[in-house]
C-alpha cells in the first residue's frame, strides 16, 4: 500500500511548514488540504456567493479549475498562491469548511493525491476522515500565542497588513469553529501522536515526525 502520513492541527500551528519539509525529506507528495478550502472560499468571495448558498459553494468546490505547479496554485490562468493566504479568505474558508456538501465535494480531489511513493497530508481531518488508514498520524499543536506570532510573521512576510490583537481574536474564533462543527471536527485521530511545537523550531518538529515514521 502507498504510505500516507497525516498531520492535522489547529490554525497556524506550523503544520504546513512541517508537512512540506517531511514530504521533501521522504520524497513524498504533499497535500495542503486547507488550500482547497481556501481556493473554494476565494472563488465564492469573488462570485459573491452567500454562505447560506451551500449548494452554490459545493458546486464551486466541485468545479475548481485548479492546477498545482510545484508550490504554486493556479485557478484557471491566474496564479493565486498568495491571494488565498489573505486573512479574509482564511476566515471564509473556515466557514465553508463547516458545510457537509462542500467537504464531500472536495473529498475525491484529496484522495487523488495518494500516489507512489507516498503522501504527507496536512489539514484538520486527514487522519480522522480522509486517510484513516494512514501509517502515521500526527496532531500538531502550539499555544494560541505562539500561533498568533507565527501567523503574524507569515502575513507580514507576504506583504499583508497584520495586527496581533485581531489575529489572536481570529485564531480563537477559528479554533472554536473548527473544533465545534458537527462535521469532521478538529480533534486528534485515534492513535495520533500529539506534538506541541510551542517551544520547538520547525526543523525539530520535522525530525520528531521522521523519527516516528522510521520507528
Ligand atoms: O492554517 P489555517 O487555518 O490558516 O488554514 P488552512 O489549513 O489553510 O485551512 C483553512 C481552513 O479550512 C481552516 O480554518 C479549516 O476550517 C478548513 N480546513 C478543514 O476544515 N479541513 C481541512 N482538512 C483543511 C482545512
Amino acid at each position: 500500500a502507498i504510505p500516507v502520513i497525516t498531520i492535522d492541527g489547529p490554525t497556524a500551528s506550523g503544520k504546513g511548514t512541517v508537512a512540506h519539509r517531511v514530504a521533501d525529506r521522504l520524497g513524498f507528495h504533499y497535500l495542503d488540504s486547507g488550500a482547497l478550502y481556501r481556493l473554494t472560499a476565494l472563488t465564492a468571495l469573488r462570485h459573491g456567493t452567500a454562505l447560506s448558498d451551500e449548494h452554490g459553494i459545493a458546486k464551486t468546490a466541485e468545479k475548481l479549475p485548479v492546477r498545482f505547479a510545484g508550490d504554486a496554485m493556479w485557478l484557471a490562468n491566474e496564479n493565486v498562491t498568495d491571494a488565498i493566504r489573505a486573512e479574509d479568505v482564511g476566515n471564509m474558508a473556515s466557514k465553508i469548511a463547516a458545510l457537509p456538501t462542500v467537504r464531500h465535494a472536495l473529498t475525491g480531489l484529496q484522495l487523488g493525491f495518494r500516489k507512489a511513493p507516498g503522501l504527507v497530508a496536512d489539514g484538520r481531518d486527514m487522519g480522522t476522515v480522509i486517510f484513516p488508514q494512514a501509517i502515521l498520524k500526527v496532531f500538531l499543536t502550539a499555544s494560541v500565542e505562539a500561533r498568533a506570532e507565527r501567523r503574524y510573521k507569515q502575513l507580514i512576510g507576504k506583504g499583508f497588513a497584520a495586527n496581533m490583537e485581531d489575529l489572536l481574536k481570529d485564531l480563537r474564533e477559528r479554533d472554536a469553529r473548527d473544533s465545534n462543527r458537527a462535521i469532521a471536527p478538529l480533534k486528534p485521530a485515534e492513535g495520533a501522536h500529539i506534538l506541541d511545537t510551542s517551544a520547538m523550531t520547525a526543523d525539530e518538529a520535522v525530525e520528531q515526525v521522521l523519527k516516528w515514521y522510521a520507528a
